[in-house]
């Protein structure tokens, strides 16, 4: 089997990384979650006053991108991977609504995403990976020997991120997570510095109605048919 650069990009909350992870683990490749290095970035601009008020100081942002390091490690008992900042594990920090909220207006500064691009490539250069994310098929590995699309309807995945919030203990409220699902659409869509979109020679995955196995199964054939050339 040859090593291939697996790219899984689609709108938020569908299911990307739960299929992403399941692949990676099923093939014995490394998984890379490319969504929370952005989240990171919001983090740390929580945690460092460069946002208030729901504005982001670009400039103080800008000089701070050279500290932000995000690196990612298995967890020694689940073995799932998990999210570092600058070396501590912030994991469950970037996976509230409140982070959800900031992200997108952040993932949308050309200069973030530019130097957390070349960290993702690094990533990529011994092959074996899974990448998901925006844009890893369009401009992050536009060479992917697999780009997989997903999508599901804006109300299967605000469902989903609820089911999430809850079962990490949180009490959230449906109707603001399926309005932060639909505004985060549209900001990921119509950003200028790589836009949400399918790249022409992705794969199309509508898993609305599709049963996790299901899915794993359907991404495992692809991955053979390309890996066994
Ligand atoms: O997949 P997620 O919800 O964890 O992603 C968080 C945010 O980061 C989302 O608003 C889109 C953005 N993002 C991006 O712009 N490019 C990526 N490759 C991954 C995520």
């Amino acid at each position: 089997m040859k090593k291939i650069v697996i790219a899984i990009d689609g709108f938020s909350s569908c299911g990307k990384s739960t299929m992403a992870k399941a692949l990676a683990r099923s093939i014995n490749y490394l998984y890379f979650d490319s969504g929370a290095m952005y989240r990171a970035v919001a983090f740390y601009c929580m945690q460092n006053g460069i946002i208030a008020n729901g504005e982001i100081d670009t400039e103080k942002l800008r000089t701070a991108m050279s500290d932000i390091k995000i690196t990612f490690a298995a967890d020694e008992e689940t073995k799932n991977s998990v999210t570092y900042l600058n070396g501590v594990n912030v994991e469950s920090e970037i996976r509230t609504l409140e982070v959800s909220q900031h992200v997108s207006r952040v993932a949308a500064l050309d200069f973030v995403r530019a130097a957390l691009i070349e960290q993702q490539r690094e990533m990529g250069k011994a092959k074996g990976i899974v990448m998901d994310g925006r844009d890893i098929g369009t401009t992050v590995f536009p060479d992917a020997e697999l780009k997989i699309f997903v999508t599901a309807s804006a109300e299967v995945r605000a469902r989903r991120r609820y089911d999430e919030l809850v079962a990490r203990g949180s009490n959230p409220d449906y109707q603001e997570i399926l309005a932060n699902v639909i505004e985060r659409d549209h900001l990921d869509q119509t950003r200028e510095v790589s836009p949400l979109r399918k790249a022409d020679d992705a794969l199309l995955l509508d898993n609305s109605n599709m049963t996790i196995e299901g899915q794993l199964q359907w991404l495992c054939e692809q991955y053979k048919k390309i890996a066994e050339q």
